[in-house]
């Protein structure tokens, strides 16, 4: 048995990329745990990939799944020690959750963001919901803040599940944060907060398949966005931002994962940055960490999974990194309408 006989075997059927490096990667996540959950954060492939290398591995004897435990049988052991493989290893920095900021000035809102979280909408299915920890939401505060971006700055969020323009408004820094948001939910829940607590908040209800209302596009420094990871529907979204910003030296966060997105992705996604005149300033591996949403036994990977079990609530397995980008030319964006569905792709697992 060879990398190659597994990697082509895994290929079978598969409608997503898989490289041999991929086997790698889930070899040395499975010598590290034999809880899917973990194989899955830790492999960082693509889940609809790692479905098709673990069966891979499973036909080949090298691993086996009884009891839900995912477990490398002794073939599978003296393979990987022959292919000089070892476990992963997963270095977390204690103090800052492995993100390298600590929260500053934002500490000061901790208490009050968690309070009022506590009575959001529930994430669901239709919008491809699913929401991050109050802990990452307040990070992503202080890191736009410690870069600039938000310090007397107009910030606009594209899709707020995350709550970021409540945490955002907060902090009493920003000169203005809209929100384009298509739930009706978060609509009236971000409106209410805003009126209560007094926050410069303007909740758009807006579906951003329809290019930017007139009076939004060119006008903001800052734009925050998690996109859904469809490719169609990751570069509307940062078509959307940064058609709203005002040209060279604003910028723009955005959210990119590994379950959801392979290599060639990624470098798709860059290239359409790179020519819509922005540059990939700076980004943060698994920055972003999401509580598990109610739907996960109806996402489209759930069937596919070799072991059915439902992970806790804050068993954090679906990461995502931070992206920030900077308009340097620019920015160049046509904007279009877009049809149907934005959510799926062959990728596509937590939909
Ligand atoms: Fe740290």
């Amino acid at each position: 048995m060879t990398l190659k006989e597994i990697v082509e075997r895994a290929r079978q059927g598969a409608k997503v990329p898989i490289v041999e490096r991929d086997v790698e990667r889930a070899l040395s996540a499975l010598l590290a745990s034999e809880d899917i959950w973990r194989v899955i954060d830790l492999s960082q492939v693509p889940v609809m990939a790692l479905v098709q290398v673990l069966s891979a591995l499973k036909d080949t004897g090298l691993l086996d799944w009884d009891g839900g435990r995912l477990v490398l049988t002794p073939d599978g052991k003296r393979f990987a020690e022959a292919e000089e493989l070892g476990p992963r290893l997963e270095l977390k920095c204690p103090h800052c959750g492995g993100r390298g900021t600590t929260l500053g000035p934002v500490e000061e809102i901790v208490e009050k963001f968690k309070d009022i979280a506590a009575n959001r909408p529930e994430a669901i299915q239709d919008y491809d919901q699913g929401y991050v920890t109050e802990e990452t939401t307040l990070h992503r505060v202080a890191f736009m803040w410690s870069r600039g971006d938000l310090y007397g700055k107009e910030l606009i969020v594209l899709g707020d599940d995350d709550l970021v323009s409540i945490a955002a408004a907060l902090t009493r820094t920003p000169k203005k944060v809209v929100v384009l948001e298509i739930d009706q939910r978060l609509v009236d829940f971000i409106r209410d907060v805003a009126a209560k607590e007094g926050l410069p908040i303007e909740v758009v209800q807006h579906d951003l398949r329809e290019p930017l209302p007139a009076n939004i596009r060119g006008k903001f420094d800052t734009f925050f966005c998690d996109p859904t990871e469809s490719l169609r529907g990751f570069v509307m979204f940062a078509e959307r931002g940064i058609a709203a910003l005002r040209g060279p030296g604003a910028a723009g966060y955005l959210g990119l994962t590994h379950c959801e997105a392979s290599y060639d992705k990624w470098r798709e996604i860059q290239r359409f940055l790179l020519d819509a005149g922005a540059v990939i300033a700076e980004l943060r591996d698994a920055f972003h960490d999401y509580v598990n949403w109610p739907y996960i036994d109806h996402m489209r990977s759930w069937p596919h999974l070799p072991v059915h079990r439902i992970p806790g609530r804050d068993e954090i397995w679906y990461r995502s990194a931070l992206i920030r980008v900077e308009v340097v030319k620019g920015p160049a964006i046509e904007e279009r309408r877009y049809e149907g569905d934005i959510f799926a792709d062959e990728e596509a697992a937590t939909t």
